[in-house]
């Protein structure tokens, strides 16, 4: 039998690329920037297996070029750059990479949040500057995070690792979610809050939803003048989940004191963003489950995803189980 056709939209870890090779006829974007929407929609022609990333969406347009499809396997947790009605019409298994992520990314949400809170980006670019001519009783001086109120906004896998972390930082927890979690309430003593109670009693905020039509624009003005002017809110899940004009604003006139921002609604940034021109941000490239370690482990696990259903079994991880029980 010939080896169903597979296309990888990036150049990934060869850790994930053997086990393709091996059980597939593998082509691949060989290149760190992603795949030109054109060239994507010649190279997915005959495909069988596609393993995209969360620039790639993965449409009726795309559906449309790729008619031999069976699988999308998404390098990402996230999946809002997958049409699922779609993929779910079609009865093409859509997958994800949930749980060997989750402790990375709540360290980057972690760093980023101290980091906004301590000034330490701006610390560094204050010493390079060669700004730093005597030390002075309040130079410099941010939010205490130790013993603040930790807010967080979506309590999944991710999450849950960030209020692990908030415990080591004597930090009160309030979380607001779609429903109680009782075990981490028992476990860490996290307190269920309504969002605005939340919003209104929280030192930092911090956001763990995924971004669908409910969570779409969910901080807005009204959500940022909630805030206290002393908080600091942190965005490592979905650019669009917050209005980032409204965020600018806030950030300007002093409703909020600070933003840790992993992600945008535009992605990269376009430079004239003017977010970027303000010191109580702090940014960086989308880049929360960056470690080696995790994105080689994301990579494996969209290409095992990928295979299983290439070999008629379910995937490991698949956001549209009911395609399985559909007829093909
Ligand atoms: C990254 O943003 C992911 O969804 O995995
Ligand atoms: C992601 O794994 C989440 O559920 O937050």
């Amino acid at each position: 039998m010939p080896k169903p056709a597979v296309y990888v939209t990036r150049r990934i870890p060869e850790a994930a690329l053997a086990p393709l090779r091996q059980q597939a006829e593998l082509r691949c974007w060989d290149d760190d920037d992603p795949i030109p929407r054109a060239q994507l929609l010649r190279e997915v022609r005959g495909c069988q297996g596609l393993l995209t990333m969360l620039t790639d969406r993965v449409n009726a347009e795309l559906l449309n070029a790729a008619p031999e499809l069976r699988v999308a396997s998404n390098m990402a947790v996230g999946f809002d750059n997958l049409d699922i009605a779609e993929l779910t019409r079609r009865g093409i298994p859509a997958c994800n990479t949930p749980g060997v992520l989750n402790e990375t990314s709540a360290d980057l949400t972690f760093g980023l949040l101290l980091t906004a809170a301590r000034r330490i980006v701006e610390a560094d670019r204050f010493v390079r500057a060669g700004e730093w001519k005597s030390w002075q009783p309040m130079l410099l001086t941010g939010q205490d995070v130790h013993g603040a109120t930790l807010g967080i906004i979506g309590l999944g896998r991710i999450g849950l690792e960030v209020a692990k972390r908030a415990v080591g930082f004597d930090m009160r927890i309030l979380y607001n979610a779609p429903h109680r979690k009782w075990e981490t309430e028992a476990t860490l003593g996290a307190e269920y809050a309504d969002m605005y109670d939340l919003l209104a009693q929280a030192d930092f905020v911090t956001l763990h939803v995924p971004l669908n039509k409910t969570t779409h624009g969910l901080i807005g003005e009204k959500e940022l003048k909630t805030m206290k002017s002393s908080a600091v809110l942190v965005n490592t899940s979905r650019g669009a989940v917050v209005d980032q004009r409204a965020l600018y604003q806030a950030l300007v006139d002093g409703t909020i004191w600070a933003a840790g921002l992993d992600v945008f609604e535009e992605e990269p940034v376009p430079a004239h963003e003017p977010l970027l021109k303000l010191d109580n941000v702090v940014v960086a490239p989308h880049m929360a489950s960056a470690s080696i370690a995790t994105r080689t482990r994301m990579a494996t696990l969209a290409a095992e995803n990928l295979l299983a259903v290439l070999r008629d079994e379910q995937a490991p991880y698949t956001i549209n189980p009911e395609v399985y029980s559909m007829e093909r």
